[in-house]
């Protein structure tokens, strides 16, 4: 899209919002930085697809303490948009991956072979994990060889995800499919009265655009050779086809009945605003870093890349045949909407949303020191590129030293819309803009979505692990154009 026809489309939206029509139309997301990627393929009807999802991985190997999973990095030739083949680079050849479902307290390792052409790393998302294993972008794995990756998985019930974090090639590694899902488990999630089995589904969106052949299409690297779009990327990469859990728009034929969705953002640069169409609630039951203290309803849900929601949708609510949509408002075109679902048949329902989920405790804030990290433009190398307190990311440059044990206040500052994660553990929103946390900031997280010119605080405390750990912008775009911080836990 054009910038006139994007400025033209925001005033028209202007007046829409004004008449009240603003639930029904879509609206653009100004501050979200990215380069719209066009397709050069016919592209399939939306809704027509049904929802796949992806293979449990199982173990290869289990012992009193441990299970042991394989995993190999390949390229390999697969069916994502209906008579079309695309090479992605999966684990286990697949887009996303398998899931692992590891459960708390019990250690996990897991091998990667690298069958790649090229080097990978391996890094859990939300995960509580030793820096060797952590996936620092140095620690590479080169083309035949391996590595076991281990997993103390000491940390409660949460959906996590791992995926590639080479160094430099983190956004294209993962747009051509290196990410997958690792669900951890624990008694507490087990013993309430959520939906289960069938009715507990993961949706892991991404944003794609495809080349004539079927091939990825993405901005080529310099360098490199590849299916190439003119213009630089260090913007972010918006694709212009919605996948979940690798299919174009797909349907989920569905019980009157209520649904667990944990939902995954695993968009390069995309922010989604979810809502459904006939108006429904959301009920957000969890966030990144597991289950919520209580549920926390909401009309639509906005998502930064990288970021977790566990949602309960009641489609008793709905007539049964009614045909439910899970839009995207900050979508345009194709992407403003994400799945369909078919309310198919009544059917009982033993399940319900307790208003008491879990305790949190609260973390206190009364003594910590507070440390800035300013999120920006930069320039890397001479070339525009994005910072992180002035400096791009040096693999040996330590930012901070952070005593394990204590709780810190860590202020995060944006020039324009910036996804924040941090390693090793999660934390808690204390305030955003100076004001009360947002409507999104509940719980455990362990990214936050820092809108422009902003400052959002969190309260912080690695609890072990010493080492050396990052905090980044996960628009994977910045990231790969330098817009990481190593700090060190002591
Ligand atoms: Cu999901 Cu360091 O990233
Ligand atoms: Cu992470
Ligand atoms: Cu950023």
């Amino acid at each position: 899209m054009s910038l006139s026809r994007r400025g033209l489309l925001a005033g028209a939206l202007g007046a829409a919002g004004a008449l009240g029509l603003a639930g029904c139309g879509l609206r653009v997301d100004p501050g979200m930085t990215g380069q719209p990627v066009s397709s050069l393929l016919p592209l399939p009807k939306r809704f027509t697809v049904p929802l796949p999802v992806p293979q449990v991985l199982r173990p290869v190997r289990r012992d009193s303490t441990t299970d042991y999973y394989e995993i190999e990095q390949r390229a390999a030739r697969v069916e994502l948009l209906p008579g079309v083949r695309t090479e992605v680079l999966g684990y286990q050849g697949t887009f996303p991956g398998p899931t692992l479902v590891t459960r708390s307290g019990r250690r996990a390792v897991v091998r990667h072979r690298n069958a790649l052409s090229g080097s990978t790393v391996v890094h859990l998302h939300g995960g509580h994990t030793p820096a060797a294993s952590d996936g620092y972008p140095t620690d590479e794995v080169r083309p035949g060889g391996s590595r076991a990756y281990e997993y103390p998985m000491r940390q409660r019930a949460a959906m996590l995800w791992y995926h590639d974090h080479t160094m430099g090639a983190t956004s294209s590694q993962i747009y051509r499919g290196l990410f997958g899902l690792h669900i951890v488990t624990d008694d507490e999630d087990d013993a309430l009265p959520l939906p289960r089995g069938d009715r507990d589904v993961p949706l892991v969106i991404t944003d794609r655009a495809f080349a004539e052949d079927g091939a990825f299409r993405y901005p080529s690297l310099p360098g490199h050779h590849g299916h190439g779009v003119a213009g630089s990327h260090v913007e972010g990469v918006l694709g212009d086809v919605i996948l979940v859990n690798g299919a174009p728009w797909p349907v989920l034929e569905v019980e009157a009945a209520r649904y667990r969705l944990r939902v995954l953002n695993a968009c390069g640069a995309r922010r989604l605003e979810l809502a459904l169409d006939p108006p429904g609630q959301l009920t957000q039951i969890g966030s990144d870093g597991g289950l919520l203290a209580a549920p926390v309803r909401h009309d639509q849900v906005l998502m930064a890349p990288a970021e977790r929601f566990d949602l309960v949708v009641d489609f008793s609510a709905y007539p049964v045949g009614s045909r439910v949509t899970l839009r995207n408002r900050r979508g345009s075109g194709g992407t403003d909407a994400v799945m369909r679902f078919v309310v198919a048949r009544k059917a009982r329902d033993h399940s319900r949303v307790p208003a008491r989920l879990s305790a949190i405790e609260p973390l206190d804030t009364t003594a910590a020191r507070v440390r800035h990290w300013r999120f920006t433009r930069g320039a890397v190398d001479g070339q525009p590129g994005w910072v992180v307190n002035g400096e791009p990311f040096l693999a040996d440059r330590m930012h901070a030293t952070v005593p394990l044990g204590e709780v810190e206040i860590w202020r995060f500052h944006s020039d324009l819309h910036h996804p924040v994660h941090v390693h090793l553990d999660p934390f808690q929103v204390t305030g955003r803009g100076g004001h009360e946390p947002g409507p999104y900031d509940a719980g455990w997280k362990d990214t936050v979505d820092l809108r422009p010119a902003e400052h959002v605080d969190v309260a912080i405390r690695f609890t072990d692990y010493a080492g050396r750990y990052l905090v980044h912008c996960h628009n994977l775009e910045h990231e790969d154009a330098m817009m990481m911080a190593a700090f060190r836990t002591r």
